[in-house]
């Protein structure tokens, strides 16, 4: 990919990533890009470094522009590997550039790279940079969505790089939304970004609901916020921003979501009858089968989802192994206001759905219990149960929802 303008003297100079299907354990289907942003002014700056392994594609981009040894300023938004193992690199060849970052950040990226012998400029929110024409300005953005985070915001332009935030892992030839949505289409767009928020920011609504309020009381006008995944932001700000704001308060839809694995089927003839029910009762419903299905993509449809339905036989007196690892990923980011339900099969003990339930009460998520349990294989009247479940769970579900 060539560079691209994104306003007068303000380049996209990142790279795109084709062929990753794995990012760090989150399922990436369709690949991800590392952004980062050279401002061609008196002082020309980079902002973010890309992952190291595309270190080399950022470089060359950048020496379409301007010579890299005239770049002055070399400001690093967030320190994880994506988006500044590629600094090693660049500072090999621009070793005297000034570093700006947070002082987490700085802390942090020590860890990495020695910095001791570079010039690194620690900043808090507030702290600004004249680069000629332009002033950046500087935001901390802790646990958005890590400690070192931040944004920078180029005043004159009213350009927001905001890192990981209102990204998105899709690779495109497509380096704006406007693009993106002509030729694909907003739906598509809005669900790779609840895909991405679920997935890797969903843990820390409460934290990025603050600073969008912050953001707004500070009065920074934005005609474009350019993130370090995915594409830019330039014709859909009110939309991006309202859609952050529904996710930050844990929005969901009437909707249920029903996760299984199975061993030998007996769990998956479960399925069809307890989605029936549910979907008597009005209430849209998903099927989702782990081995089948990326854990991203369950996790983006109980984001989705008000209601959740997680099924798994008991194997060796425990959750099925998939099952248990989609729940511990799930746990971790923290999910809140659904409704949750779990069923299976066993053998001879059937602990799966007891620990399903334990596993969901400790996510402090509201729970409708007794969950329902089958012996080996079920039976026509255990089906009719099974529908009788569904039913019920679909009635809760829609009180549990109007409430909420
Ligand atoms: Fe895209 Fe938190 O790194």
């Amino acid at each position: 990919m060539k560079p691209v303008e994104l306003k007068n003297g303000i380049y996209w100079v990142g790279a795109v990533d084709w062929a990753i299907r794995d990012f760090h354990g989150y399922e990436t289907p369709h690949g991800t890009s590392y952004n980062n942003y050279l401002i061609d002014d008196e002082e020309p700056t980079l902002l973010d470094a890309v992952h190291h392994n595309f270190v080399d594609i950022s470089i060359e981009n950048i020496s379409k522009i301007i010579d890299l040894k005239k770049i002055k300023h070399i400001v690093i938004n967030h320190i994880e590997n994506d988006h500044a193992t590629g600094l090693e690199k660049i500072l090999e060849m621009v070793p005297s550039a000034n570093i700006y970052m947070t002082d987490r950040g700085k802390k942090g990226l020590n860890r990495f790279l020695d910095l001791s012998k570079y010039k690194v400029i620690v900043v808090k929110s507030g702290d600004t940079l004249k680069i000629g024409k332009r002033t950046l300005q500087f935001i901390e953005t802790p646990m958005m969505h890590w400690p070192d985070s931040m944004f920078t915001y180029i005043k004159e332009d009213r350009v927001l790089i905001s890192q990981d935030a209102f990204g998105q892992h899709i690779a495109t030839v497509e380096r704006f939304d406007d693009e993106f949505v002509n030729n694909r289409s907003m739906e598509e767009l809005e669900d790779a970004v609840i895909d991405y928020y679920a997935n890797i920011l969903m843990p820390y609504g409460n934290v990025i609901k603050g600073k969008i309020e912050e953001i707004k009381m500070l009065g920074i006008e934005i005609e474009m916020i350019a993130p370090d995944h995915g594409v830019i932001w330039r014709s859909h700000i009110d939309e991006i921003l309202y859609l952050y704001s529904e996710m930050v308060d844990a929005k969901a839809k009437l909707k249920a979501v029903i996760i299984y694995d199975t061993m030998w089927h007996s769990t998956e003839q479960m399925v069809f009858p307890i989605a029936r029910g549910i979907e008597n009762e009005g209430v849209p419903v998903k099927i989702i089968k782990l081995r089948a299905t990326p854990k991203s993509v369950a996790v983006k449809e109980v984001w989705k989802s008000r209601g959740v339905i997680v099924g798994c036989p008991t194997l060796n007196n425990g959750v099925f192994p998939s099952v248990a690892e989609f729940l511990s990923y799930l746990k971790g980011l923290k999910p809140k206001n659904r409704l949750f339900a779990a069923f299976g099969s066993y053998g001879w003990s059937g602990e799966a759905v007891k620990e399903m339930y334990e596993t969901a009460k400790a996510m402090k998520l509201e729970v409708f219990e007794p969950g329902i349990r089958v012996l080996y294989k079920p039976s026509e009247e255990d089906l009719a149960k099974c529908y009788e479940f569904g039913i019920a769970f679909g009635k809760a579900l829609k009180e549990y929802h109007a409430k909420i």
